[in-house]
């Protein structure tokens, strides 16, 4: 493993690129496919760190996930929503915050059956209480350090009843654990979330037959019923968009660049980085646009913009860009002006808390950020000289650092740069192939 990458400023982009697998989507497609009757075929599968903690997981509770092979379509056989066992190992959720909030989800309803679950050192310290209070009003008896909000976490399989739970943070992975308890609770379970984030798994479980429904003034509501029967599908995954988004920034500020990247999912609720593009004036279309297993899909053409402005975040658009948010950190830095990141105190209980790391990094190029508290205040036109610098172990700061690396002038050093091996392994070979 090459811990420490090097990059010289000043290379542009050009070239096709294909970005690897939706990790929303990956996830979602092995726990989904693991507790449906019948065959799930998977094609286009993110085969990165976090998904993969995902498979192991669900193997050790029984699944019949086969050995996954980097761009080989698989096929998982379902268990059915009564066939995951008690396993016999705790569950390590690595470094994946998807992993352990869905299976919490998933097992609290598992009568009669044990579950221990934990993951490396970022992960322990992330909130699980935000899953662990919705659940135990199910009905739920989840356990954890700091009185059940800190991983490990200990969960004794109960009977649930379905209710109406608001959610506090508008967080994909708090919803999409309710809506998993759901499918085994009694009765109605009604998800409200403050403002709407992904909804990828509302939109898989109605694939494969589950009775769901969104209601509600901007589809806040989600209502799940038990009952019906999950049934194996074909999934076809489209590339994700978060990390598409690193080449269409890097294309946008590098001078001299144009990167067509291909297959990118566009979900609606995913797109709030397309949003900011055209505040900031960038140049890109969208071309061969289509809806692929109730994705919508197309390939994202930029070309270098000159004259960036600045801009401004904040509100509902939030849960549309949250892991955007490092790369368009860097994007603000070379904007015309001053740009404004409010509302984003849910980045600071992400990998790492990255409204402090993005400061504190690309201070060293010579930046000029301000930090607050639910947010940043970045004063663009900036002139980055090389450093030395650190994605204090997050994937997506990582990959931030190496596009800014490439507006530095001179040699810029990156520490623990295959932190990106989380969401996008390839990340690195794929900068080679663009810059060359
Ligand atoms: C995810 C939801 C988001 C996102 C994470 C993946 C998901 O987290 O940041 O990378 O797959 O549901 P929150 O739902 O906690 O905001």
């Amino acid at each position: 493993m090459n811990n420490i990458r090097t990059i010289k400023g000043g290379a542009n982009l050009k070239g096709i690129i294909k970005v690897p697998g939706d990790k929303s989507i990956s996830h979602r497609a092995l726990i989904i496919g693991s507790i449906a009757q019948g065959e799930t075929t998977i094609e286009g599968f993110l085969h990165s760190e976090d998904p993969l903690s995902t498979a192991d997981c669900l193997r050790k509770l029984g699944a019949n996930i086969p050995n996954i092979k980097e761009d080989e379509t698989f096929v998982i056989s379902g268990l059915g929503l009564n066939g995951l066992k008690e396993p016999r190992e705790i569950l390590n959720c690595g470094n994946s915050g998807t992993t352990m909030r869905l299976l919490m989800g998933l097992l609290a309803g598992q009568e009669g059956k044990n579950f221990i679950l934990t993951g490396d050192r970022s992960l322990n310290e992330r909130p699980m209480g935000r899953v662990g209070k919705p659940l135990s009003l199910m009905g739920g008896k989840i356990f954890g350090r700091e009185s059940g909000n800190k991983a490990p976490i200990s969960i004794d399989g109960n009977k649930l009843k379905g209710c109406v739970i608001g959610t506090p943070v508008a967080s994909a992975q708090v919803k999409s654990a309710l809506l998993l308890a759901g499918l085994m609770a009694s009765g109605t379970t009604t998800v409200i979330e403050p403002a709407s984030s992904r909804d990828h798994t509302e939109r898989m479980l109605k694939a494969f037959g589950a009775d769901i429904s969104i209601r509600g003034e901007l589809g806040r509501n989600v209502v799940i019923k038990p009952g019906a029967s999950l049934i194996g599908q074909r999934i076809l995954i489209p590339g994700d968009i978060s990390s598409a988004a690193f080449w269409m920034i890097a294309a946008s500020i590098v001078p001299n660049s144009e990167v067509l990247v291909k297959n990118v999912g566009l979900n609606p609720t995913r797109t709030g980085i397309l949003n900011v593009m055209n505040l900031m004036g960038c140049n890109y279309e969208i071309l061969d646009k289509s809806i692929i297993a109730g994705e919508p899909i197309g390939s994202i053409k930029v070309k270098t913009a000159k004259n960036l402005r600045s801009f401004n975040i904040e509100g509902d658009i939030l849960p549309k860009l949250i892991d955007e948010i490092p790369i368009l950190t860097v994007a603000a830095c070379f904007c015309n002006g001053v740009t404004e990141i409010k509302d984003a105190q849910e980045l600071r209980v992400k990998e790492t808390d990255r409204l402090k790391v993005m400061a504190r990094q690309l201070r060293k190029f010579g930046a000029e950020i301000s930090e607050k508290e639910d947010g940043l205040i970045i004063k663009g036109q900036s002139k980055f000289n090389s450093a030395e610098v650190d994605s204090e172990t997050d994937h997506r700061v990582s990959m931030s650092l190496a596009i800014a690396s490439l507006l530095a002038k001179g040699t810029s050093k990156i520490l623990r740069a295959d932190a990106s091996s989380v969401s996008y392994p390839a990340f690195w070979e794929d900068l080679a192939k663009l810059t060359n």
